[in-house]
């Protein structure tokens, strides 16, 4: 399982491991995030938790452009809907970001709150800020240079970021950081961040 992503001065730092368990296929790991991108301060320590699934190629580097979100599913196909994501590449630094300058990122497009579709990207990215939303049932608008933390709106958990890595010009999916909406089973315990 990957635990740690992102560049070296932006991604947050694991710093250590609190549970391991498994939970309907997917392995799930409780870290620690000392994350300078915190909601409540700098440095301060989040707790957050990682299902891994099986690694899945998604994207690669030569197609992606800069603030042009592409579709993928994961950590399902696409006769699982509550599996759609998108992968985009915002042209800044993000934490959890991939490729050489780490700014590749993915997310679900379901909002935690109740299940608004975020999917529609082309009007829920707004490149200006890198972020997604408003949500159209209540208005949450997710950061997604910052694990998807909640910026604004009536959702209390940051969007599920799909855990990325790079190999050469190929991106792969591992994992998801948070729940899911409508997939309890996503991971065994609440998300904090
Ligand atoms: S469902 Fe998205 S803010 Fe309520």
């Amino acid at each position: 399982m990957q635990e740690e992503h992102g560049s070296p001065t932006d991604r947050p730092c694991v710093s250590r491991r609190r549970f391991l368990l498994t939970s309907s296929g997917a392995t799930v790991t409780s870290i620690v995030l000392a994350s300078q991108f915190s909601k409540t301060g700098f440095g301060e320590e989040l707790l957050a938790q990682v299902a891994a699934y099986e690694r899945k190629k998604v994207a690669s580097l030569r197609d992606l452009k800069v603030d042009t979100p592409a579709p993928i599913f994961y950590p399902f196909d696409a006769t699982d809907l509550n599996s759609l994501a998108f992968i985009v590449k915002l042209g800044v630094p993000a934490s959890g970001g991939v490729g050489p300058n780490s700014d590749i990122v993915a997310f679900n497009t379901l909002c935690t709150h109740v299940g608004g579709d975020l999917s529609g990207t082309d009007k829920t990215y707004l490149k200006e800020h890198k972020i997604l939303g408003p949500c159209p049932l209540h208005l949450t608008t997710f950061d997604l240079r910052r694990h998807g933390m909640v910026v604004a709106g009536h959702a209390t958990q940051s969007l599920p970021q799909v855990v990325l890595e790079a190999d050469g010009n190929d991106i792969y999916a591992t994992g998801i950081l948070g729940l899911i909406y409508g997939k309890h089973d996503t991971a065994a315990l609440p998300v904090v961040i």
